[in-house]
């Protein structure tokens, strides 16, 4: 079980601050008491530790994560505001607001971060805590909600213990979450500002500020099921999958060290992993295929184990073969 630390104790709460942001620093998790719900955090720029964000929740697919910065000036190097953006962010930052927006593409942030979309999801959290530790890291910090996949959201570190204590390299205690639902989430789409999910800001708050109504999504998929969100990343080659013979024409994404028969004719090859470990695998999943997109027209994918992350990699895989007419359209 790892170390809890007790935030309202002033000799205990600076070597909390000092152990997270050390372990944030390597690559590691920690509990984040935040003003909404205590969050799983991990340095969004690394896609290894932000691939352990997944293995521990135990989730069967990778859902883009929300990415947590001090405060809009560090937003605005990740991502591109316009005008209503630009007012939220004025107006309920720091707070339970995170916003969809175009991300730069210096952004700096994984792949796997915003499972391979264009757009992230930023947030200033308002929690002292979560405040210090962002500026004791000095970077950005993703972080879903500390529960294990189907569980409900965690609202004191008691509960991120129970879930995710033995992969959590500390917990930083701060008492009960204030708000105890997560944020509002708000995305854009041409003219309109679309609810994403409902959360810990009202909805209404959100409309007086804009001067207008907030729309809901194409469909409720956002809300009712997060990972099944229309707007995944989806390449415009076919994909075929679980290959063990390369065709012409094809390029390969790759898994470990034994490459299947006919790789010496693929038009290109990403390895996920030359040592086969699922967490490499999936951090570097997205920019594969994303470099395999622009290369040719079909992409063969050698098997992958469907165990850990591999769960979550083969669902995203099958997802991106499916046949584009039954994928929902891309929400930008
Ligand atoms: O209150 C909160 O927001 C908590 C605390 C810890 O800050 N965090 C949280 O994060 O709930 P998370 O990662 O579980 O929320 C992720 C949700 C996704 O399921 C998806 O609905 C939405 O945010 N999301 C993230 N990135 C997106 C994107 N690029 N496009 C559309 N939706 C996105
Ligand atoms: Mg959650």
């Amino acid at each position: 079980m790892s170390p809890i630390f007790d935030m309202s104790d002033s000799e205990v709460g600076p070597v909390g601050i000092a152990t997270a942001a050390e372990a944030l620093r390597e690559g590691e998790l920690v509990g984040l008491p935040t003003e909404t719900v205590y969050g799983l955090a991990a340095d969004a720029r690394n896609g290894k530790a932000v691939a352990g964000i997944f293995a521990a929740k135990g989730r069967p697919h990778f859902n883009p994560l929300i990415v947590h910065v001090l405060s809009l000036e560090d937003a605005g190097k990740i991502a591109v505001f316009d005008a209503a953006a630009m007012r939220l962010a004025e107006a309920f930052w720091p707070g339970p607001l995170t916003l969809v927006l175009p991300r730069r593409p210096d952004s700096g942030i994984a792949d796997i971060t915003t499972a391979g979309l264009d757009t992230v999801a930023l947030r200033v959290p308002a929690h002292p805590i979560a405040r210090i530790l962002l500026s004791a890291f000095g970077g950005p910090v993703a972080a879903p909600s500390a529960n294990r996949s189907g569980h409900v959201s965690p609202t004191t570190a008691a509960h991120v213990a129970a879930d995710l204590g033995g992969d959590v390299a500390c917990i930083l205690d701060a008492g009960p979450s204030g708000i105890g639902v997560e944020s509002t989430i708000v995305g854009f789409s041409g003219e309109d500002a679309v609810l994403l999910r409902p959360g810990g800001l009202a909805s209404a708050k959100i409309e007086a500020v804009l001067g207008r109504k907030l729309v809901a999504p194409a469909s409720d998929a956002a809300v009712s099921a997060p990972g099944m969100l229309a707007s995944h990343y989806a390449p415009a080659a076919s994909l075929r999958l679980d290959v063990t013979d390369v065709r012409a024409g094809e390029t390969l994404l790759a898994f470990g060290p034994d490459l299947p028969a006919g790789s010496d004719r693929a038009e290109a090859i990403q390895n996920l992993t030359m040592s086969g470990d699922l967490a490499e695998a999936a951090a570097n999943l997205f920019a594969a295929l994303r470099r395999l997109d622009r290369e040719s027209a079909a992409i063969a994918v050698m098997p992958i184990p469907n165990d850990g992350l591999g769960e979550a990699i083969n669902d995203r895989l099958r997802r991106a073969a499916a046949p584009k007419d039954r994928v929902p359209t891309a929400r930008r």
